[in-house]
């Protein structure tokens, strides 16, 4: 059976770097699903990673129709329950914090919360440098790795900010190959 990935793209400019990761788990052989917070449909649209998926792409907690069968009804908890791996790509320093502290209000932390035990949880994170320095956001990074959670980078450049340090997203096909080494 294909090892279900799902995907929580976050508000951040590498959020367009995300498609090549999804792109690389299709290929692989995955069964890839994407959910995005509103800020994340500013730099990307669903569009791209429905048609990289060919599935569609979960924007909210509140489903878009009242009628349907559960996975329907309820977007927090499927395919979130389902999944064996959870990768927030880019993860932001808004959705860390959210993350780390049981937040619940949108499609990417409430599908975190919906996770099996057993699930990978792994996170991106991708900011300014200066974010990333800040001492809530790495209490927050602190607190989501003794919950288990899996770190990939930030890694050392030139960010689109316009200045360098560490906050860039690493690699996507880095990225990638942790997850398929998670999965399969
Ligand atoms: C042009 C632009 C780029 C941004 N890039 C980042 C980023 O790389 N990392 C980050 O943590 N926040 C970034 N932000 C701020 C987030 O978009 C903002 O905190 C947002 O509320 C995040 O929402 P989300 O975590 O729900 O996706 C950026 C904002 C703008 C306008």
């Amino acid at each position: 059976m294909k090892p279900k990935v799902l995907i929580g793209i976050t508000g951040g400019v590498a959020a367009y770097k995300a498609a090549d990761v999804v792109s690389q788990l299709v290929k692989a052989n995955c069964d890839v699903r994407v959910v995005m917070t509103d800020a994340a449909t500013r730099f990307v649209a669903p569009l791209t990673f429905a048609a990289l998926t060919q599935q569609k792409v979960l924007t909210s907690i509140f489903p878009d129709t009242s009628s349907g069968g559960m996975d329907v009804i309820y977007p927090h908890l499927y395919p979130a329950t389902e999944a064996d791996a959870f990768v927030v790509i880019p993860a932001t320093a808004d959705t860390i914090g959210k993350l780390a502290n049981g937040f619940g209000d949108d499609i990417v932390n409430c599908s975190a919360l919906s996770l099996k035990t057993n699930c990978k949880r792994i996170f991106c994170p991708a900011m300014n440098f200066q974010m990333w320095a800040n001492p809530i956001v790495q209490d927050n990074v602190t607190k989501l790795l003794k919950y288990g959670w899996h770190q990939i980078g930030p890694e050392e450049g030139r960010m689109a900010c316009g200045t360098s340090g560490r906050g860039r997203l690493s690699a996507p096909t880095a990225i990638a190959q942790i997850i398929l080494n998670s999965v399969y």
